[in-house]
């Protein structure tokens, strides 16, 4: 048996496929949650194949100092995946920047508690990579977002890019001075199927073009992703890998909401998806994350952007998420409507008759 490891944030959407992973890996898997009473989050996770032998459920929140000492007490790796992620937060700074960079911080002295701790992945995000006032066309683990821009403009999702950045990097000097072996993965938009039973944050972003919901058309405007089971492939291959360092961008392809928008067109005929997009301008250029460090340690991407949309509809058809279709729907309205105005007429028609 390999481990014991912890996954935090193991209900989440990422968080849960780690976990499958690492059981089918043979690992033994401390999984922690906020609610280990809440079934709706929890079940999935025990219904998952290994569990029975392998998986143990702890509580543990970020926002509580010491929350991780028990859970992280004898382990061996730890995969930090949680973080609050609440956009329309009152209170961005109490309730998301705060507890995410005291819980990483927490987390990484229960590591020097235990002593036993080889390694510590840190899923971070892409969002603490590109921030920046002017976007450029390519970007690779030395770039940082700009934390000054985040709090001036306080665009959507601004307290998460803080909140991340900030994190990452008071865990990378805590991991410094006390000797930690720390490493960072970046994932993008992260897409694919998934076990949890609610739709999952980035599945409403990635799937908007598909449900109309036009407020996170911008996120998609120029936008990078990567499959969720690749995701949580790189984050085994990174902890088991001997000359792992550092920070790794995990991203397979870069493109723009007109590239999406053809490609959902062309795939799923049965949604209605609109192919022009106010302000953005047609020939508008992708914006690239380079995967090149994780790739040249022979890490290779498994999945197409096709798979990865593929994967995702499937899950949120399932589980009764999204509309069946859009376009019929639309079309069937349009048929009501024209039924209906034929009927009027022919009433009018018939009222003059009468008259
Ligand atoms: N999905 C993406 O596209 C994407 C892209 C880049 C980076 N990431 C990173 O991937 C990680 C997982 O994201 P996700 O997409 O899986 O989101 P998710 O489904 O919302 O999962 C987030 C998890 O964090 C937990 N959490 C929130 N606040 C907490 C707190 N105060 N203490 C302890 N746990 C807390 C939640 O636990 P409860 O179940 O207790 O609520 C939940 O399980 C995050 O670190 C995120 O920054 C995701």
């Amino acid at each position: 048996m390999k481990g014991p490891v912890v996954v935090t944030g193991a209900s989440g959407y990422v968080g849960s496929w780690l976990v499958m992973k690492l059981l089918q890996e043979g690992y033994a898997v401390r999984a922690t949650v906020r609610d280990p009473s809440n079934q709706k989050k929890v079940k999935p996770l025990l219904d998952l194949p290994g569990s029975d032998e392998r998986l143990t459920i702890w509580k543990a929140d970020l926002a509580d100092e010491g929350s991780f000492d028990e859970v992280i007490k004898g382990c061996e790796g730890v995969f930090h995946i949680a973080t609050p992620m609440d956009f329309d937060s009152k209170d961005p700074e109490n309730e998301i920047i705060k507890p995410t960079i005291n819980g990483i911080l927490s987390i990484m002295r229960s590591c020097k508690e235990a002593g036993t701790v080889k390694r510590v992945v840190f899923t971070s995000s892409a969002g603490t990579v590109n921030v920046q006032e002017q976007q450029l066309p390519e970007y690779d683990e030395t770039w940082w977002s700009d934390m000054e821009f985040c709090r001036r403009v306080k665009m959507t999702g601004w307290m998460y890019f803080v909140s991340k950045t900030l994190a990452e990097k008071a865990a990378w000097e805590f991991a410094e001075e006390n000797g930690i072996h720390f490493i960072s993965i970046i994932p993008t938009l992260v897409v694919g199927p998934f076990i949890t039973t609610s739709m999952p944050p980035s599945m409403i972003t990635a799937l908007s073009l598909l449900t109309g919901n036009e407020a996170h058309y911008s996120i998609l405007k120029q936008v990078q992703l990567v499959h969720l089971d690749d995701l949580c492939d790189t984050h085994i291959f990174l902890y088991e890998h001997p000359d792992a360092t550092g920070r790794y961008i995990c991203s397979s392809h870069d493109v723009t909401i007109y590239q999406l928008a053809k490609m959902f067109k062309e795939r799923y005929p049965q949604y209605k998806v609109p192919q022009k997009f106010e302000g953005i301008d047609e020939s508008i250029a992708s914006v690239h994350f380079s995967s090149k460090k994780l790739m040249e340690l022979g890490y290779k991407f498994k999945y197409s952007m096709e798979d990865m949309f593929d994967s995702a509809i499937e899950s949120c058809l399932e589980k009764g998420l999204i509309p069946l279709q859009t376009v019929e729907e639309e079309q069937g309205s349009e048929v009501v409507k024209k039924a209906v105005d034929v009927a009027a007429e022919r009433l009018n028609e018939q009222s003059v008759l009468i008259a």
